[in-house]
């Protein structure tokens, strides 16, 4: 096992009505002018953010508001709020939504401290000083309520980028699962896909000996393979959709990449075609997965035909360890499609002649220096042929 430091300091609010007492833990954590950020309507439909107005009214909390978050969020809106930051001294930052909200409210805490463009922490400059933000969830997916990353679409040139930092990650999230019950199917399962491609990235690993984050791993995964078919059919089962948000809030806060190398080729590979072709961040990950692990099978064939025997049930063929990897791939690819996900370009919505642009810019695009992937570095013409063996 490699050497880590891990620091987790969220504070966690997990159940039902939650989110009614979140001016409590604003208090807690010294917000008095919050900045309340939100996505495109349905916190407004659900009633959600009416409540969350008059948690806040009840201790003469002052906020404001900034709605119209896309999914894929984008840089416009975060010039924006830092904008209103400046200008309100807000000193607390609420986002009320999912991964891309929340994405967007790291990006203004950071730029609102900053007195360069904010976009600099997306090109490299490490993140070390934030406004502080709480979150309530309302999709389970991206894992952004645990983590101390953000991902942002830059709207000139339409490309997405990540950036880092430990002061990113809330002060505190509300999990409450009751108000994912409004999510269409489709938003479930790319949720769902989300989670699964935030543990495949981490038990790629080149790092031996590291049983306990492959078996707290293989634990997750067994629970989100059994709890989300559960919840796409029947959106009001509470308790599935409990263990699921738990367990898509565990697969990247990193608890389970510590002390290991970790892979991220599929991301790098996928986030090329939601800032391209605008796609949920969880289906392009069902397209791409598949074809990443098959391309890379030959790497650690052992290791993909563990995954297969522990988690997607086959039967070790110790003749040929490579069927039994393979047949792990394939029974993944079969478990997204079973829950909607789309198996291809043309499913997802994405063009063969792009597919020369999108595997230099995964490769060059922007600070981009060549390869992707840590558990095996991709080249551009490997990224090439990855692309095609999705259509
Ligand atoms: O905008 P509204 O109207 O709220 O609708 C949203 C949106 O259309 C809807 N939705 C959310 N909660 C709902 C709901 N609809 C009905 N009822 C509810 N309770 O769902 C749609 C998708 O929301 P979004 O926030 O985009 O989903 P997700 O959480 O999957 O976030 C995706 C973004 O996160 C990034 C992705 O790249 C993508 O931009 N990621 C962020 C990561 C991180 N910060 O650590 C890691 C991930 O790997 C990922 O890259
Ligand atoms: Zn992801």
């Amino acid at each position: 096992m490699d050497n880590f430091t891990f620091y987790s300091p969220t504070y966690f609010v997990f159940g039902k009505d939650e989110e009614n007492n979140v001016s409590e833990y604003i208090k807690k954590f010294n917000g008095n002018r919050v900045l309340i950020h939100y996505g495109g309507g349905s916190v407004i439909k659900s009633g959600l953010l009416d409540r969350i107005k008059a948690s806040l009214d009840s201790e003469k909390t002052e906020y404001h508001l900034l709605g119209g978050v896309k999914p894929n969020p984008r840089s416009g809106l975060v010039y924006e709020g830092i904008e209103i930051c400046k200008d309100k001294n807000i000193d607390f930052i609420l986002a009320v939504g999912g991964g891309s909200v929340i994405d967007s409210a790291k990006a203004i805490a950071a730029g609102a401290l900053y007195s360069g463009d904010f976009w600099d922490f997306y090109q490299n400059t490490p993140v070390t000083e934030a406004l502080p933000i709480g979150t309530v969830l309302t999709i389970s997916a991206a894992g952004s309520e645990g983590s101390g990353n953000t991902v942002i679409t830059n709207e000139n040139g339409m490309y997405k980028r990540g950036a880092k930092g430990d002061c990113l990650r809330p002060k505190f999230s509300i999990i409450n699962p009751d108000l994912q019950k409004t999510l269409p199917a489709y938003q479930t399962a790319c949720g769902i896909t989300d989670m699964l491609a935030h543990l495949y990235e981490r038990y790629l690993t080149n790092t031996k000996e590291v049983e306990v984050t492959d078996r707290l791993i293989e634990a997750l995964m067994l629970t989100i393979i059994h709890e989300g078919p559960r919840v796409v059919k029947n959106p009001d089962n509470y308790d599935a959709r409990a263990n699921l948000a738990w367990a898509g809030m565990m697969a990247h806060n990193n608890s389970c990449g510590v002390g290991r190398s970790q892979d991220w080729a599929s991301h790098k590979i996928e986030h090329e075609l939601s800032a391209l072709y605008d796609c949920a961040h969880g289906a392009g990950l069902a397209v791409v997965m598949p074809a990443v692990f098959k391309y890379n099978l030959k790497h650690d064939i052992n290791r993909f035909a563990q995954l297969a025997v522990r988690v997607w049930g086959c039967s070790m063929d110790f003749y040929n360890p490579e069927n039994t990897a393979l047949e792990g791939i394939e029974r993944l690819r079969d478990f997204l499609i079973s829950i909607g996900m789309p198996y291809n370009f043309e499913t997802l919505g994405a063009k063969e002649e792009d597919i020369p642009k999108l595997a230099h810019t995964a490769c060059y695009g922007d600070v981009n220096k060549g390869t992707v992937g840590g558990f095996v570095p991709l080249g551009e013409d490997d990224v090439k042929k990855i692309y095609y063996m999705m259509l």
